[in-house]
């Protein structure tokens, strides 16, 4: 089921090619189309307008993420107290501040990584997963288990949509936001990567250095993160360096086809983008912060900071130091976007009046998590060894089909986590473990 089995061992890819032009709104329009032809949300990609009537409040938020990584996101919504929760005031009580709401999570594990299909013109392809998704947030439709005769249609739509995604949100953020006005569902929709700029922005005290975005390909290709940077300091914007990377995400994992270890692809990555400085002759302060723009890296916070250390101080055989000008020799300031998404879902639900009130008992249902899995039964379908979507199959498919289901959505349990997965959530996502635990029971 770990579709990153099937990456292809790519070496890191510098951020060199370009994105081609979204395509108007054709891609947005058919989603938005395809939703309202299917009203009683019977179909993929479809939902029930009736169930934004009313109170929303009871709703749960939904979250999603290309795969599991987004559980990164998830973790720090669910630990986040960033606020009084009796006076909404900022500061922490004590309390987390989502205690009162409850969840659902969807990874999109059997259609990603979704970092490498632009680089593979795929980005309306991209679109339309990501659009997909939102749907099927929105909608009460899911798969009990592969194979199953008809889906189950129980699920709760959501109040709000966290994409925990960065290339997601890179791609998807405004399509969302646009694809609900046209459907007329008041959902609020939060971004990653918006988020991270602000915080960035509210975190970066007195520095006037460089930032690096360590992140996919995609998002990077994007300028996602220099543009939303730009956006919130304006002319206070320092350089932003980036650095894709193909395989980085996947080690983390534990993905058995990537060999290098992560200390060893991290310490690559770093010591090419000082390169890249190097060559590019730039002017630029020295490196003194990171975006972590991926739902990945945060797993990895020091292993980056230790390789800056190391290779701002290398010495060469004849005693020069060449990117000891590069990075600062002050601390460096880490900016994890996902406290700041749980900030800005707080702040947008408080202001819209969503929130769920204190009502001292915990809220019904509990937390649902989900996750996409290849289906054979489609027909033309071709699945590789393990039972994921063939690589060339996965990447050779295109936009405009939204009742294509060569992938199903299923809950997702401890047991359908890759074993990689499972430890990485278990040891460092206390929280969201005992979430999805509590799930599947
Ligand atoms: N979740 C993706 C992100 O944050 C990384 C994995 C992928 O490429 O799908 O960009």
């Amino acid at each position: 089921m770990n579709t990153l089995r099937r990456l292809p061992l790519l070496t890191f890819v510098s951020c060199l090619f370009a994105v081609s032009a979204f395509a108007a709104d054709e891609v947005v329009q058919r989603a938005a189309d395809h939703a309202r032809s299917h009203p009683a949300g019977e179909a993929p990609a479809s939902f029930v307008a009736a169930d934004y009537h009313g109170d929303l409040r009871d709703l749960p938020i939904g979250v999603f993420d290309s795969g599991v990584g987004g559980l990164t996101v998830f973790e720090a919504i669910k630990t986040f107290d960033g606020f009084n929760n009796a006076t909404g005031q900022p500061g922490a009580d004590g309390v987390p501040d989502f205690v009162h709401e409850r969840f659902v999570y969807l990874g999109d594990q059997a259609n990603m990584p979704y970092g490498n299909y632009p680089a593979v013109q795929k980005t309306d392809f991209l679109r339309e997963l990501i659009l997909k998704d939102a749907a099927f947030l929105l909608g009460r439709r899911y798969w009990r288990a592969p194979g199953d005769a008809a889906p189950a249609l129980d699920k709760p739509a959501v109040k709000a949509i966290v994409i925990a995604c960065n290339t997601a949100t890179a791609f998807g953020l405004e399509d969302i936001r646009a694809a609900a006005q046209a459907w007329g569902v008041p959902v609020i929709t939060v971004g990653v990567v918006e988020a991270g700029a602000r915080g960035y922005a509210e975190s970066r005290g007195e520095s006037a250095g460089s930032i690096a975005v360590f992140a996919t390909v995609a998002t990077c290709a994007s300028q996602a993160y220099p543009t939303a940077i730009t956006r919130v300091l304006g002319e206070k914007s320092p350089a932003v360096w980036q650095r894709g990377s193909v395989t980085l995400a996947a080690a983390i994992e534990g993905e058995p086809s990537v060999k290098q270890t992560i200390p060893e692809i991290v310490d690559y990555e770093i010591r090419g983008l000082l390169d890249e400085r190097l060559k590019a002759g730039s002017a630029s302060a020295a490196l003194d912060s990171v975006m972590l723009g991926c739902t990945h890296y945060p797993l990895v916070e020091q292993e980056i900071v230790d390789a800056l250390a190391k290779w701002r101080d290398y010495t060469t055989a004849d005693g020069t130091k060449p990117y000891a000008a590069l990075v600062t020799d002050g601390k460096i300031h880490v900016v994890d976007p996902a406290k700041w998404t749980a900030q800005d879902l707080w702040r947008s639900l408080a202001q819209a009046g969503l929130l769920r009130p204190a009502t001292g008992t915990a809220p019904a249902g509990g937390d649902q998590f989900y996750i996409s899995v290849a289906n054979p039964q489609w027909p033309g379908v071709k699945l590789d060894a393990d039972g994921g979507l063939d690589r060339a199959y996965k990447y050779g498919r295109t936009a405009g089909d939204l009742s294509r289901e060569d992938t199903v959505v299923v809950p997702l349990t401890p047991a359908r986590l890759p074993t990689s997965s499972a430890k990485l959530v278990r040891e460092r996502l206390p929280a969201t473990w005992a979430s999805l635990t509590a799930a599947a029971r």
